[in-house]
């Protein structure tokens, strides 16, 4: 292993707040970018020399995961990628784009392919389509990246206007501060002209869920992916009456990998990295992770 970058699920895992069933010890972290060293009889999907990105669920190939194959996900159901050197399926690997550092790569393996299946594997989005993003860390970053890719308008919110600056020289259209604004379910109407959005990415979970139902547009789309809020109640009823599709999200399947590499390759992407650290000091990541004061990935380098 070369890079890895880190998730808020991770720090979930080390805080014991991820699943009860986790097997520990454990090596923890999903995403990293190494080269095959060795392969054993048979192998024909990668060869000694090759870049490579496990995927997030090991088994999930393609269609959608059985029980047993979401339960293969690195780094909480099975030992995960933070060592030099680990052991993997063929079959759970992918090759890295070969324009991107080994700490951008890095960066894809939850956090974009997330982006990806809310935005384009789930929810079809379309050019001229308007989406809001919660949030300036791995995930909505991504959701701005690869929705304006897709010609969608992105509306992106952050507890702070220096990263919310940022996030417009990224491409976001307009920008909302959600503590200078509580009620950024408004602010996210009146940006589009009193209608709503076509699709929110729900990072903050049932905390933000009641808001993101008056921000989404009738027939629109939430897609739940986040639990950031920690938790709290969400009354359904709106979806019904505004005829809101709420699509869960979990990470993606191989498949879907391959296909946002093609389009991010075209694209020329390139993931936002906002610090590096060295492995020696991984632990210092998770704890900047914590601090909540990143604008994109945290990733660590050998
Ligand atoms: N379902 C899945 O498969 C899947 C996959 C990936 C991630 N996730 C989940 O998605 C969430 C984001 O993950 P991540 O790795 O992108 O996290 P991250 O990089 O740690 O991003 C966290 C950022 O979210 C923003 N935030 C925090 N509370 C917020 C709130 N109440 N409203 C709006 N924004 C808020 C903050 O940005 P500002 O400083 O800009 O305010 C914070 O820095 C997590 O809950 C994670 O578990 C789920």
């Amino acid at each position: 292993m070369n890079a890895w970058s880190l998730n808020y699920r991770d720090l979930m895992v080390v805080r014991g707040q991820y699943s009860a069933r986790m097997p520990l010890p454990l090596t923890p972290l999903s995403d990293g970018v190494g080269r095959v060293v060795e392969i054993g009889d048979g192998v024909t999907r990668v060869k000694v020399g090759d870049r490579v990105m496990p995927i997030f669920v090991q088994k999930w190939l393609c269609s959608m995961p059985t029980e047993a194959a979401s339960k293969s996900s690195l780094g909480a159901g099975g030992p995960g990628l933070l060592a030099e050197l680990v052991v993997l399926d063929e079959q759970g690997l992918v090759h890295t784009p070969e324009y991107l550092s080994d700490e951008e790569a890095a960066a894809l393996p939850c956090a974009a392919l997330t982006a990806w299946h809310a935005l384009v594997a789930a929810g079809n989005i379309q050019p001229g389509n308007t989406i809001l993003t919660q949030g300036t860390g791995g995930v909505s970053l991504f959701a701005l990246q690869l929705g304006a890719i897709a010609g969608a308008r992105v509306l992106i919110t952050s507890k702070s206007d220096a990263k919310l600056d940022r996030a417009k020289k990224l491409g976001a259209a307009a920008t909302i501060n959600y503590q200078a604004t509580p009620d950024w379910d408004k602010a996210a109407r009146e940006l589009t002209e009193g209608t709503g959005v076509d699709h929110v990415i729900e990072l903050g979970g049932a905390g933000t869920l009641p808001r993101s139902m008056k921000a989404v547009r009738y027939g629109g789309t939430i897609s739940l992916i986040g639990v950031l809020t920690g938790g709290g109640e969400a009354n359904p009823t709106p979806l019904l009456m505004r005829n809101i599709r709420l699509q869960g999200v979990f990470v993606g399947s191989r498949e879907m990998f391959e296909a946002m590499n093609r389009a991010i390759e075209l694209h020329r992407l390139r993931p936002v990295i906002d610090r590096l650290f060295p492995f020696s000091d991984a632990a210092d990541a998770y704890r900047y992770l914590e601090s909540a004061g990143h604008f994109g990935k945290i990733c660590i380098r050998r």
